[in-house]
């Protein structure tokens, strides 16, 4: 049965790890996949996450099953992150949570279910965006196109083109929005922008799906939830998907989280009960352990504040590589003025390189980099950025 099925393309993110994982050069570094790295090219385990599952350990929990939706103190702490404590929406028990697996379970789950409420809708994603987007909400059975998004001229945002593709939608399209630190350009757009954009998906009568993989990568927990605030102060139903995986260093843990804001807490527990359907029928309930380390660091005024302490410190050292590789590109007499890399927010920094000179830099260098010219500004370090900006000093000669 499996005679003429045909090799599929590498996943053009996570494929990149099994190239570079089978590269035998010691020089490699891998800039591919938007995972943070210490200065000492180490994947971090946060001392807010060591302590929390130090006491997990000795109390030894049973590992029962979760329930469909997941930890409800996992799920109460998302909402609250997300909305903060005083939220209206919170108090009126207007969201809902459940745990998923990833910031992108989270998407699928709620692709699912939208796409049992409104089988007839289209998504929009920015264009560019990250590259699982369009494959996951095709696989959920939706047509997806584009809206406006990148000015490759100004590196920065053509927000004009982006409001005139929302005020030309169909009523009930589903418009997928990156909350903050746009991936994979690391362009966002303003506070006074994001008005505009919800005041368009209220005229038009569009769904949006914020998608918060980043949060507290561009200036804090708060100011980065900007776009939150303002949806939640709007009046509209929306869907956040959210992930801990960067903000805690808990990559492979899977630990996320799909909540929907509702209009009234009866419409929410209705809404609750049909997600928990789509969750049952793909993987019945998540797993414990990471939302419950999530969980106990966010309802501990301590670990909290330490966690925090310790993303502020991978927000710094992110600005400060941005720094260093403008500095040393200048200094290796590379011509284009690199200084926008200082502008973008969050994880990425969207170069300009060429798919040709992505490929030279992995051939040639062991440098790996994302085909659209996306390099993973946290995974550079005080030991291999000389290497890299040689790198793209030599492919862009
Ligand atoms: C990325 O964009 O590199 C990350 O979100 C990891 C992933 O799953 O693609």
């Amino acid at each position: 049965i499996f005679a003429a099925v045909e090799m599929a393309p590498r996943d053009p993110i996570l494929g990149l790890n099994e190239a570079f994982n089978a590269d035998t050069r010691t020089t490699k570094v891998n800039l591919g996949v938007g995972v943070y790295f210490t200065d000492e090219g180490k994947i971090p385990l946060l001392g807010a996450v060591k302590a929390a599952e130090k006491a997990r350990l000795e109390a030894a929990p049973a590992r029962g099953y979760q329930p469909i939706e997941g930890l409800a103190a996992y799920n109460n702490a998302v909402a609250t992150l997300l909305f903060g404590k005083d939220s209206a929406l919170i108090t009126n028990n207007q969201t809902l949570t459940i745990e998923a697996l990833g910031g992108t379970g989270a998407l699928k789950v709620g692709a699912d279910y939208l796409k049992r409420l409104l089988p007839n809708a289209t998504v929009y994603i920015s264009d560019p965006s990250w590259e699982n987007h369009r494959a996951l909400f095709e696989s959920a059975g939706f047509p997806v196109s584009n809206y406006a998004y990148y000015d490759a001229a100004t590196r920065g945002v053509n927000f004009e083109g982006m409001l005139a593709d929302l005020r030309t939608m169909p009523a009930q399209s589903i418009v997928v929005l990156h909350a903050c630190c746009h991936n994979p350009t690391g362009a966002d757009i303003t506070a006074d922008q994001w008005k505009q954009v919800v005041t368009a998906i209220k005229e038009r009568n569009l769904i949006a799906f914020l998608d918060m993989a980043y949060q507290g990568f561009a200036d804090g927990i708060k100011e980065d939830a900007v776009a939150l605030d303002l949806f939640a102060a709007s009046g509209l139903q929306f869907l956040v998907s959210s992930s801990f995986s960067k903000s805690f260093s808990l990559y492979g843990e899977r630990v996320g989280a799909l909540t929907i804001v509702a209009a009234s807490k009866d419409e929410a527990s209705r809404v609750l009960s049909q997600v928990k359907r789509v969750v049952r029928t793909n993987y019945s309930n998540p797993p414990t352990h990471g939302g419950a380390v999530v969980a106990a660091v966010l309802s501990s005024p301590e670990l909290r504040q330490q966690w925090e302490d310790e993303l502020a410190g991978m927000r710094v050292r992110i600005r400060e590589m941005r720094s260093a590789i403008v500095e040393k590109l200048a200094a290796r007499g590379v011509k284009q003025d690199f200084s926008f890399v200082l502008k973008q927010r969050g994880m990425f920094s969207y170069t300009g390189l060429t798919a040709e000179q992505v490929e030279r830099m992995k051939t040639e260098f062991g440098v790996y980099a994302v085909s659209t010219g996306r390099i993973c500004v946290a995974a550079l370090n005080t030991k291999n950025i000389d290497y890299v900006a040689d790198a793209i000093a030599a492919v862009l000669k």
